[in-house]
């Protein structure tokens, strides 16, 4: 039985660190266990500009607690209004990694999202050019489209026709939910990755909502059905490089989520990898746990790997996580996957 496991250091390429207090609560759980980490834009108000990328970027690594390494892979919030020279500048400057794409009204903070894709061919035309990768929230938001289909709707109606109008546009599908999404991620080519959430591989929608509904479980996109959660579990554990590890840990104050209209994200930042070893053993493919964690991601942005090492261990006993970390007056729950989990990460 593997008891130990030792991989390059893990990199998260969706996170939400937001700011101030919060940011100063979350960032260690994020920077204890990864090297770097792509930080999304859907600050209030959102990373737009180049100089607030860099302020953003500033304001994370004051942050940072003496003695804790940790890169932040700065992204900016795509508007109508974004100027392909800001862009570009912040491209070839190394500041930004990518830029993100909320559909406006799709989830947190994504009102100042597009709308008309019109007014973005600019920026996307400049982006296909210099190979800086959009990240896509991949959900249609209009109220006729059921919630568990906004995924595959968006697929068939907004990302395929945006993907042959732009040829050689870098994608990253965000977070993607859906049989669906793993098929269209395998359908492209070099330039089409996916990310894929800890908790998306553990909960489906029964866990929201049979037995009374629970809020720490609801995000967006919205977990699906379980047989999509088995076409994520095997893109995930597959190795394949399109596919890589984006927790999408997005913290909301308890009171947030545990209230008439709650909040979405599921923070899992503090143990995520600790589940994923949990998953890939389940699924025996824990040496192919660096590929998704460590090595895919890396490839799909063009930076090279970690050369520092994580080592997971397996205990006897469950491991144990707090329940809830303290941000200022705040209150987060960490995700509970709902089951024993042995492994930790070694100090
Ligand atoms: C994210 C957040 O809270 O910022 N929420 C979520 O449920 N994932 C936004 C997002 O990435 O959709
Ligand atoms: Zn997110």
């Amino acid at each position: 039985m593997t008891t130990t496991l030792t991989l390059r250091r893990p990199d998260d390429w969706h996170l939400h660190l937001r700011d101030g207090e919060m940011m100063k609560a979350v960032l260690p759980e994020s920077a204890r266990h990864f090297a770097r980490a792509i930080i999304m834009p859907n600050l209030v108000p959102p990373v737009v500009t180049a100089a607030d990328a860099a302020a953003y970027r500033a304001r994370i690594l004051a942050a940072l607690p003496d003695g804790m390494a940790f890169e932040p892979l700065m992204t900016l919030y795509l508007t109508e209004d974004t100027d392909p020279a800001d862009v570009r500048a912040a491209a070839a400057s190394g500041l930004v990694k990518a830029v993100k794409l909320y559909p406006a009204g799709a989830t947190t903070n994504s009102h100042g999202g597009v709308r008309d894709f019109a007014k973005v061919r600019a920026v996307l035309e400049l982006m296909a050019e210099i190979g800086l990768p959009l990240c896509i929230h991949g959900e249609v938001t209009t109220p006729e489209v059921d919630i568990f289909d906004r995924e595959a709707v968006f697929i068939d109606t907004v990302l395929d026709p945006l993907r042959r109008a732009t040829p050689g546009l870098r994608v990253v599908m965000e977070h993607i939910t859906t049989g669906q999404g793993v098929e269209y991620a395998r359908s492209g080519g070099d330039d089409l990755g996916a990310t894929i959430t800890t908790h998306h591989l553990i909960i489906n929608r029964n866990h929201i909502l049979a037995g009374g509904i629970k809020p720490h479980y609801y995000c967006l996109p919205v977990a699906k059905r379980e047989e999509h959660r088995l076409a994520l579990r095997a893109a995930a554990t597959s190795g394949e490089a399109r596919f890589f590890l984006g927790t999408d840990s997005a913290p909301h104050p308890d009171r947030l989520k545990e209230h008439a209209c709650g909040c979405a994200g599921c923070f899992t930042a503090t143990n995520t990898m600790s589940l994923l070893a949990h998953v890939f053993e389940e699924d025996g493919a824990l040496d192919r746990l660096e590929a998704f964690a460590s090595l895919n991601g890396p490839g799909f942005y063009r930076l090279p790997v970690n050369e520092a090492r994580l080592t997971l261990v397996k205990g006897e006993a469950p491991a144990e996580f707090p329940a809830k970390i303290t941000a200022g007056a705040e209150a987060v729950t960490v995700f509970d996957p709902g089951f024993p989990v042995h492994w930790t990460i070694a100090p």
